[in-house]
């Protein structure tokens, strides 16, 4: 990335700058079609649509447009958040903008808060929960595959221009480490996050957040029955977020034919005090299902994708 006299570095899209060598852009086609690329003198960006020069882009204001070898009208813009998510290299399913707000609003991430996240993955809901606690805020991703946290690193570095003083990557099992730290929420985005359950009380003032988001049923039965067992957890809820773009053209406005249907629950609960620590006394369900559901058959039977 070029960094001369601070070219290159990621700029707040809307921003009232021509764009500038190094930078990471959005391109837009007439079919909706979008592309990031880095902007680089002398380099070419090659497609079905044609051929199109860095050095065209180079200089000119968001929202130009220039034209391909074979005539297709291109405009660039500068990457918003969502933008980069969708196209950026992943190594795990990333955090769709959808949940990554709802998650953020849902565990109440705000400027300042100290969050630990697990699995970084490709690093999608790192950059909205950087963005949420601010740069006075702290955000520690655990991750224990080396691949993916090089995604995850790789992908903080391209968007924000460098590694925020204030993210920490940790590579490792969040089960063996969160009970070290404090933290006043913990987002878990993995295939087990009922193993981080003690380890997120241990974390968590009373007081404090701990989210799940997990795409299966079973998944958010099992979260929801290991924080009821542990006792430190209240005021459990579960949702999810359905989201239908909508087409509107001339008086052609209908929703869109496709739509992402489903893509994961979300599970908040608020730490408590154990009941013996003054704390509320455990709440009976109706239909409980602790202790009903043989959680170590049902491991037995469940096919494991690598994470
Ligand atoms: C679905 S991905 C997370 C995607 C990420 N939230 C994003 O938006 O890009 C789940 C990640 O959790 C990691 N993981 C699973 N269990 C873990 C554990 N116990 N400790 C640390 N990382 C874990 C996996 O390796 C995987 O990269």
């Amino acid at each position: 990335m070029s960094d001369e006299a601070g070219q290159g570095r990621p700029q707040l899209p809307g921003t009232d700058a021509p764009l500038v060598a190094g930078e990471l852009v959005l391109l837009l086609d007439r079919k909706g079609r979008r592309y990031l690329v880095t902007l680089e003198p002398g380099q070419e960006w090659h497609s079905h649509a044609g051929v199109v020069a860095h050095d065209e882009l180079i200089g000119v204001l968001e929202g130009s447009s220039v034209r391909t070898g074979r005539g297709m009208e291109v405009t660039v813009l500068r990457p918003t958040r969502e933008d980069f998510v969708l196209k950026m290299k992943r190594g795990a399913q990333v955090v769709y903008p959808k949940d990554q707000a709802m998650i953020v609003a849902a565990a109440d991430i705000r400027p300042g808060a100290t969050v630990v996240e697990a699995g970084a993955g490709s690093g999608a809901l790192t950059l909205a929960l950087l963005a949420a606690v601010g740069p006075n805020g702290h955000v520690v991703s655990f991750e224990h595959r080396e691949d993916h946290a090089a995604v995850a690193r790789r992908n903080v570095q391209r968007f924000l221009g460098e590694q925020p003083d204030n993210w920490r990557l940790e590579l490792g099992d969040v089960v063996d480490h969160l009970g070290e730290l404090r933290a006043h929420r913990v987002v878990l985005d993995l295939l087990e996050p009922w193993k981080v359950v003690a380890a997120a009380a241990a974390a968590l003032p009373p007081g404090g957040i701990v989210l799940a988001y997990t795409p299966g049923v079973p998944q958010v039965m099992r979260f929801c029955d290991t924080l009821g067992e542990d006792g430190r957890f209240g005021d459990i809820r579960t949702f999810e977020t359905l989201l239908r773009p909508w087409d509107v053209d001339g008086l052609a406005v209908r929703p869109a034919h496709r739509m992402v249907a489903h893509t994961a629950f979300l599970t908040t609960a608020r730490r408590f005090p154990a009941t013996a620590e003054g704390g509320p006394r455990r709440r009976r369900r109706k239909s409980d299902a602790f202790g009903r559901i043989d959680w170590a058959a049902s491991d037995a039977t469940r096919p494991t994708d690598g994470q």
